[in-house]
């Protein structure tokens, strides 16, 4: 049970490209809630790496800069939220194929992901807090009070991520993306800490042949149903 004292939390997990980001997003606008994007930290801690030529298997050293990144996110759940890293704009550096492998290939170093813990709780301001990641229900904010953990089919997946990428000019082959959701499906829920997988209690949605908006209004109808 969430602790009364403390902002409420909607938590928002799931594999990615099942829209959490975009529905996530949406919720917290629609509530006047902050956000937390924790994939984006994930990614900057990945990226950062990348960037120092430090080896993403090197936990200590990969821990180290996640301790010390110097990240800043401005205009929080607005459509154009600016992501700094070392005070330059990595917005969409970060969004790339290969800055998400190197995310989620130091998310399974227990000491980074433990490094990242305390920053990621700092997110819980007034008036409440939605989370999107893999583990917010289950590990960083255990206490929520609404769990949601959206799915969709691999294949839907793998097409909405070809869709994005096209709109933005990326060539892509569709069979490379399933592939690269595949490997990273098995790394996130297969890793030691913090696997992905549904909190207990969670409100499972199958996003598969729904549109955005109806997932969040589901979500709507849930917080508003556990809060009356
Ligand atoms: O949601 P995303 O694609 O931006 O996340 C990138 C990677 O970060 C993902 O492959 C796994 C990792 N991640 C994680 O381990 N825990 C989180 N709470 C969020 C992301």
């Amino acid at each position: 049970m969430e602790a009364q004292d403390k902002p409420p939390i909607i938590t928002v997990d799931g594999p990615g490209g099942v829209g959490k980001g975009t529905v996530s997003r949406i919720l917290a606008a629609r509530l006047g809630w902050h956000l937390l994007d924790s994939g984006a930290l994930y990614r900057l801690v990945g990226l950062s790496a990348l960037k120092r030529g430090i080896a993403l298997d090197d936990e200590a050293a990969v821990a180290g800069l996640a301790i010390r990144l110097d990240a800043e996110f401005t205009g929080n759940s607005g459509d154009n939220t600016v992501i700094m890293l070392d005070h330059v704009d990595v917005s969409d550096e970060i969004r790339t194929e290969g800055v998400g492998n190197a995310a989620s290939r130091v998310a399974v170093l227990p000491a980074v992901r433990q490094a990242l813990l305390e920053r990621q709780r700092r997110f819980r301001l007034p008036p409440g807090l939605v989370a999107d990641g893999r583990d917010m229900g289950t590990v960083v904010f255990p206490d929520a009070r609404l769990k949601v953990f959206l799915r969709a089919s691999r294949e839907e997946r793998a097409a909405r991520r070809y869709k994005q990428l096209k709109d933005k000019g990326i060539d892509v082959s569709l069979d490379a993306l399933l592939r690269e959701i595949e490997e990273r499906d098995l790394r996130d829920s297969s890793r030691r800490v913090a696997p992905m997988r549904p909190a207990e209690g969670a409100v499972i949605i199958d996003t598969t042949h729904m549109g955005i908006d109806e997932v969040v209004d589901g979500i709507l109808r849930a917080w508003k149903e556990r809060v009356a």
